[in-house]
């Protein structure tokens, strides 16, 4: 009788301790933040990594201000992301074909792209400008006309060098990546080079043995904001604007910002 009680203590008590057990299991994969995110998919992130200091490669890693950007926007959004260098003109066609789900390039949002992509909300301010050698006499916009300007094809530097030297103009000179675009003006093939204000300074600064200097032009060179790129209809926009208005707010765009420029933001201007 005694020997029985003993046995039937053990037995409950093993149940009860198998029970406990299952319990701890279970809550331990329901609490786990993380697991959360992993349910959420990676998306693919199409760049061209030939923008520095937006996106550009470093010991065979893709770096830069828009690499830390999206990071930080996709882990707030519950995202993880793979970043691939795709190059300029096959990150549209992948947009395009939706095999892609972020275009990210410090690509400039405007009309024309509108039609055909969705854009996030506006997470930088840039302006087209010159890059020229040091004792270049071209001191505006204007002064392009009759000059051979290397471009990056397909970018709005191409298209407001169009706007001075006429659309077809043999003396615009279009490259597959911007790098290329200042090769040739390096080789004498081009007397200037047009793209975004921070790259061609960043270019001009960190190069100095190459005397370059950059020229602005309010006049001619409009003001211009970055959006990351989805193919149309994607259900990520809402998501992404929201961490992108998370992210601005809460200092963590100030920080990768003054990692990267030294400086801090002016969050005003992308309020426009
Ligand atoms: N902001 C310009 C545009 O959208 C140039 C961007 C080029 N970006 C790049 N990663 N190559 O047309």
């Amino acid at each position: 009788m005694k020997k029985l009680k003993v046995f039937s203590t053990v037995l409950v008590f093993s149940f009860l301790f198998i029970l406990s057990a299952c319990g701890t299991s279970q809550n331990g994969s329901q609490s786990s933040g993380s697991q959360k995110t992993d349910a959420k998919k990676t998306l693919r992130v199409v760049t061209d990594a030939s923008y520095a200091p937006f996106e550009y490669m470093d010991k065979g890693q893709i770096v830069g201000f828009d690499v830390d950007f999206v990071n930080a926007v996709a882990k707030e959004a519950g995202y993880k992301v793979n970043i691939e260098n795709v190059g300029w003109d096959p990150l549209f066609v992948e947009i395009k074909g939706k095999t892609a789900d972020i275009g990210m390039s410090a690509i400039t949002i405007n009309d024309e792209r509108k039609q055909t992509y969705d854009f996030s909300s506006p997470y930088f301010l840039s302006t087209n400008m010159i890059l020229v050698p040091k004792g270049s006499s071209i001191k505006s916009a204007d002064d392009l006309k009759g000059k051979v300007v290397a471009v990056q094809n397909g970018t709005t530097g191409q298209a407001v060098v169009e706007n001075i030297l006429g659309k077809n103009s043999p003396n615009v000179k279009k490259f597959e990546n911007n790098n290329l675009a200042i090769m040739e003006l390096k080789d004498g093939g081009a007397s200037a080079v047009v793209a975004d204000n921070t790259v061609v300074e960043a270019y001009a600064k960190n190069n100095p043995s190459d005397k370059l200097k950059t020229i602005s032009d309010t006049k001619n060179f409009a003001k211009e904001y970055y959006g990351l790129m989805f193919p149309k209809g994607s259900k990520l926009e809402a998501d992404f604007n929201k961490a992108i208005g998370k992210v601005l707010n809460d200092g963590t765009y100030a920080k990768i910002y003054k990692q990267w420029f030294k400086t801090n933001p002016d969050l005003k201007t992308l309020k426009a």
